[in-house]
């Protein structure tokens, strides 16, 4: 099998997660709303999975909603807090590097008379919470910017922001924090903010499950209507099996991360430094308000797509970014508001270990991904490009 370092893409199911869920997609099959005993052994899974997937963040059970992911859960909280504070006031502000789970969300609101703030980052990825600050006014509901970002790892102040964001009556805070909660020691309590979105599958659980933690006594429209599930704010039959298998997810790893995170980056650091021994290869991101497990560069005169295809082909799964934007050929706009233009943005790489990746994956990598890198920015140097021949000719 192929190694795999696209963890930040997505996660194999831990053995130990499938075991926990596979009573209730078995015997245990009950609708959880249902009274009689087949609902009622439903019920309990799902209640103990609102405490378990609670204590791992240090939250409590009702603050939990459960949800189909982590992009549902940014959709519920921008937007249930948006609709919700509407006649307060209708600016909402964010940062430029968000995924499109929440970036995509706040756009789609602009179509409604929302209007969205961007708030700049540095050449690391990093928002400055003053900016944050500087671009609340009196008409300003919600604050939204994630704990850590997919694409390059780099981990945003939160803590200070929430303590500016706070200094403003009413105005709310949301946090992504999909990518970053297998990695960071998560307490919602202690980050601050109003509303965390979090996802199953990043922490070796399942797909299509994910959690909106919401402050107690925080208020929000439920964004899907029906039955009074969750508490009223995400109705629809709750997916019993995926809810315990993410509160399963994440009580191992907020067991196991304390030896987890730093054995992944020492394995993350030595492939870094392989990597960045390459000419004309720099790494992106911060070096080290960074998450773990994710490596990212940009190598230049080397298009992104070709460096992970030779990467498939010698049996290296990788990617050029976030998941969710591999395929299209726009650029990064992660990488374009730290400040990369396009051509030296088109050769972004991000290779991201997990909790299984060994020593021996590494030692592999070590050696075939500059191997790679060198070649292709050799073979890039030998053809000219379009423009450069144009430019010789002119
Ligand atoms: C930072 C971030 N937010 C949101 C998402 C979307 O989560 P999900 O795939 O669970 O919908 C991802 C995953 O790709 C992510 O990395």
């Amino acid at each position: 099998m192929p190694i795999y370092l696209d963890h930040a893409a997505t996660t194999p199911l831990r053995r130990e997660v499938l075991d926990a869920m596979l009573p209730y997609l078995g015997g245990i099959f009950g609708n959880p709303s249902s009274t009689h005993a087949y609902g009622r052994a439903a019920r309990e899974a799902l209640d103990d999975a609102h405490d378990r997937l609670a204590r791992s963040i240090r939250a409590e059970a009702r603050e939990i909603v459960f949800t189909s992911g982590g992009t549902e859960a940014s959709n519920l909280a921008i937007k249930g807090a948006a609709w919700a504070g509407r006649a307060r006031g209708a600016r909402l502000v964010t940062s430029a590097v968000e995924h499109h789970a929440v970036g995509h969300t706040l756009q789609y609101l602009e179509k409604f008379g929302f209007e969205v703030v961007e708030v700049p980052v540095d050449r690391y990825g990093r928002v400055d919470p003053a900016d944050v600050e500087a671009a609340i006014n009196e008409r300003t509901i919600l604050v939204a910017v994630m704990l850590a970002n997919n694409e390059v790892g780099t981990i945003q102040p939160i803590e200070e922001i929430a303590r500016r964001v706070r200094t403003h009556r009413g105005v709310l805070l949301h946090v992504d924090a999909v990518q970053a909660a297998p990695w960071v020691d998560l307490d919602v309590q202690a980050l601050g903010a109003d509303f965390v979105a979090l996802g199953a599958h990043k922490a070796e659980g399942p797909k299509g499950t994910g959690a909106l933690w919401i402050r107690k006594g925080t208020h929000i429209l439920a964004q899907q209507h029906g039955g009074s599930q969750e508490r009223h704010r995400r109705a629809g039959t709750e997916d019993v099996a995926g809810a315990v298998g993410m509160a399963r997810a994440f009580e191992l790893v907020a067991a196991e991360r304390n030896a987890t995170a730093p054995r992944v980056r020492a394995l993350r650091d030595r492939l870094a430094e392989a990597v960045t021994a390459v000419d004309g290869v720099e790494l992106t991101g911060h070096e080290t308000e960074r998450l773990p497990h994710i490596l990212s560069v940009v190598a230049r005169n080397v298009d992104g797509g070709s460096v992970t295809v030779a990467l498939d082909l010698e049996g290296i799964a990788a990617s050029t970014g976030s998941a969710c934007t591999s395929g299209s050929t726009e650029v990064s706009h992660v990488l374009a508001a730290m400040g990369y233009p396009e051509d030296e943005a088109r050769g972004a790489v991000r290779l991201s270990l997990g909790r299984t990746t060994t020593d021996a994956e590494i030692d592999q990598a070590a050696t075939v991904v500059p191997a790679i890198l060198r070649r292709l920015s050799e073979a890039s140097l030998r053809t000219p490009s379009i423009e450069h021949a144009e430019a010789a000719r002119a």
